[in-house]
């Protein structure tokens, strides 16, 4: 099996063909911006590693990249219109750049153009693709919008958190992988295995944003540090924070989170800090994790296969950006 960088290269080298053409070019062009501005590329890399584990990689796998990325891409424009995001990939949002009424059209169209590469491929693939990419895209909706219930509730369970995360961002690296695994052929259960490995991962990789949406190093991780904080997100630091904290750290941090004082975000980290959040992050991450591996353990491949897969699963969860 090949490693992701080698995938990488394949994908992005196809991938910068894909360019937005057509009038009106203002709404067109803010979708090559944003494009050009990278990123990790994790999941279309995953739909390829997803096929490459069991098969040559099908010619189609690449159309399916493209849609998955391009998807991706566009839950993002919107995502930071949701956030109020004022940085993506060290620059500018679309949103901030072109005005919040071009960011949602050129996020729509972004969306129809994954249709439009989906539509390309084989036939006799479609309906199974089609229905997990659609069954996706409406999770991923779901999470976005208890991500914003949530931010106007007192208090949300870890549990609540986790089913949040498994629906806004897992479910889309789960489903890249057994799109992959459909198209080089997987059986059922070698396809349930990869889809729960992916979503397993996915939410240690979501733990792992959120973490460093406190802690990042702004240098590197091309969002705005503390962003999770002013829209008084739920994410598991301030859930474990509320349920650790006491006296008048507890006070405090419940006026924080009703106010918002120009040095919110400093104390709210503060507080996370005296909460041992840096333990229970690796906690957290590890028991994903974990379960992770025992599903790519359970892929019937021969071990070494899955090597490339190993080592992504290391990367997406100590990654700082
Ligand atoms: C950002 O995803 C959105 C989340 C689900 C955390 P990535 O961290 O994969 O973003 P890019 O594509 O690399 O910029
Ligand atoms: C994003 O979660 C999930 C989706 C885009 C669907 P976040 O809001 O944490 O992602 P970032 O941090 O803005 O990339
Ligand atoms: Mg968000
Ligand atoms: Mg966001
Ligand atoms: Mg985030």
């Amino acid at each position: 099996m090949q490693s992701f960088e080698a995938l990488l290269k394949e994908f992005t080298g196809k991938f910068a063909n894909l360019t937005f053409k057509g009038h009106p070019e203002s709404l067109y062009e803010p979708n090559n911006y944003f494009l050009s501005l990278g990123g990790k590329r994790v999941r279309p890399v995953m739909v390829l590693m997803g096929n490459d584990l069991f098969e040559q990689i099908h010619p189609d796998a690449y159309q399916v990249a493209n849609a998955i990325e391009l998807f991706h891409n566009f839950t993002l424009i919107h995502d930071d219109i949701m956030d109020n995001a004022p940085l993506r990939r060290g620059m500018t949002t679309v949103h901030e750049k072109y005005g919040s009424s071009t960011a949602l059209l050129a996020g729509d169209v972004m969306f129809v153009a994954a249709y439009e590469q989906l539509a390309k491929i084989q036939p006799s693939l479609l309906p199974k693709i089609l229905y997990l990419f659609n069954r996706t895209a409406r999770e991923v909706c779901e999470g976005q919008q208890l991500d914003m219930d949530f931010e106007k509730m007192s208090t949300v369970t870890l549990q609540q958190y986790i089913e949040m995360i498994t629906l806004k961002t897992s479910v889309l690296l789960a489903a890249s992988l057994q799109m992959g695994a459909i198209l080089g052929g997987a059986g059922e259960g070698n396809q349930k295995h990869i889809y729960e490995f992916g979503k397993n991962l996915g939410i240690a990789f979501q733990i792992q944003d959120d973490y460093l949406d406190a802690f990042g190093d702004p240098e590197k991780f091309g969002k705005q540090v503390g962003g999770d904080i002013l829209a008084n997100k739920k994410t598991f630091l301030l859930i474990q924070a509320l349920s650790v904290v006491q006296g008048t750290d507890k006070k405090e941090l419940e006026l924080l989170l009703s106010s918002n004082p120009a040095d919110k975000v400093q104390r709210v980290v503060e507080l996370f800090k005296k909460s041992g959040v840096d333990q229970w992050a690796l906690e957290l991450k590890a028991k994903y994790y974990d379960t992770a591996m025992q599903h790519l353990e359970a892929i019937a491949v021969l071990q070494h296969r899955k090597e490339p897969l190993q080592g992504l699963a290391n990367f997406l969860i100590q990654r700082e950006y």
